[in-house]
């Protein structure tokens, strides 16, 4: 590098935000709050939705603009099988077929509209999105969360918020590891990213940090945590975190997901559900679940406050400590590209480990001097 390149000013490079939204299966939360027989509007991929259940059982996804006049079937009534437009009475059926209009000899040709493949699986509603219009390959995916059809585990906890912001800026976190010390007061000491197919992985170790850590009411401390979270597809992550306590582990896993609203925003969820062990009884399973996911509520809310004021970068300046932020986004590329386009740099397998001598070392000093800085000053460690 030239004296002259070294000492040029770094631009920031943003292009305009496609106005595409992703390939893949989106989780709409659970399938309970879609069952009450009642359409319900969800505000998805820059449309509006309705999400009903007829009374054949089926939970069905269509635009929720009729093709007759634009009535808003979320504002219809479920009739049937079929969702009633509350403007003339027309009956959409979930394969976006008009069935019958009831002051009419015949429904008329090209009577259809967009309908979601549907996916209803561990208790929670997916729809599957195209901008292609094609169905799911088989081989796409969203594996089965066996604790949750299981009595050892707690039912669902699950929170949603609506973040304004581009879906990408969450994305980001697969691979940030520094960020989980300076924005969510961990403490990593092992990452390391996979990403392969439709799958991103980190897998992170981290210790509680002295200067943050208290024994829970319990008396508990806990010493740190292990987390192996997979992305399937472009929104929705599981993650098999496990808390270890002095004596014992929690096992837990959470659901990080989200489904863009439109280019600017999305809707963030996370579900969790908590292994029940000898350390954790009765009630006292369901009482973890919920200091958890109020955990994850905060770590959710600690990420807003940095996006909330935040650029959008496309060509952010990276050290040799962070994580392969473009390795990910080429991954996450292949979900914006139609599926023929989609080229092997953006599946093929990559591996990557952050060597964490520095960070552990810096941020060892760090918390010390939290420490020390705390007692000079008479405050309880
Ligand atoms: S607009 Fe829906 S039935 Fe007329
Ligand atoms: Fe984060």
């Amino acid at each position: 590098m030239t004296a002259a390149e070294s000492d040029a000013i770094r631009v920031i490079e943003a292009e305009a935000i496609p106005a595409r939204f992703a390939r893949g299966w989106h989780c709409l939360g659970p399938a309970e709050k879609f069952s009450d027989g009642r359409p319900h509007t969800v505000n998805a991929f820059g449309q509006k939705l309705v999400v009903f259940r007829g009374a054949n059982g089926n939970l069905n996804v269509l635009d929720a603009y009729c093709r007759h006049m634009g009535g808003d079937l979320s504002q219809g009534t479920v009739k049937g099988d079929e969702i009633a437009c509350p403007f003339h009475d027309w009956r959409w059926g979930g394969d976006g077929r008009c069935k019958k209009i009831p002051y009419s000899r015949r429904v008329p040709l090209r009577a259809r509209t967009a309908a979601w493949p549907t996916l209803l699986q561990d208790e929670l509603l997916f729809v599957w999105n195209d901008p292609e219009g094609n169905p799911p390959p088989a081989d796409v995916t969203i594996p089965r969360i066996e604790g949750v059809t299981s009595d050892e585990w707690t039912d669902w906890l699950w929170t949603e918020t609506v973040v304004h912001t581009n879906c990408r800026e969450v994305i980001d976190n697969v691979v940030d590891m520094a960020h989980f010390f300076y924005i969510h007061h961990s403490f990593p000491t092992y990452f390391k990213n996979i990403f392969e197919g439709h799958t991103a992985t980190q897998i992170m170790k981290g210790k509680t940090r002295p200067d943050i850590a208290r024994p829970d009411a319990e008396g508990n401390t806990m010493l740190g945590n292990t987390s192996v979270a997979t992305y399937h597809g472009p929104a929705f992550m599981v993650d098999e975190l496990t808390y270890h306590y002095q004596g014992f582990d929690l096992e837990s896993v959470l659901i990080n997901s989200h489904y863009p609203i439109d280019e600017h925003s999305f809707s963030l969820h996370s579900g969790i559900i908590v292994r029940r062990s000898e350390q954790l009884k009765g009630p006292a399973a369901e009482v973890t679940a919920r200091k958890l996911s109020g955990f994850i509520q905060r770590g959710f809310e600690q990420d807003i406050a940095v996006w909330r004021t935040k650029t959008r970068i496309d060509n952010p300046l990276l050290c040799e400590e962070d994580g392969p932020v473009y390795q990910l986004r080429r991954w996450y590329e292949q979900f914006y590209t139609d599926a023929a386009e989609v080229t092997p740099e953006m599946t093929g397998r990559f591996e990557y480990e952050i060597d964490t001598t520095r960070p552990v070392e810096a941020w060892t000093r760090e918390t010390e001097e939290n420490l020390a800085r705390r007692a000079a000053e008479g405050q309880p460690a």
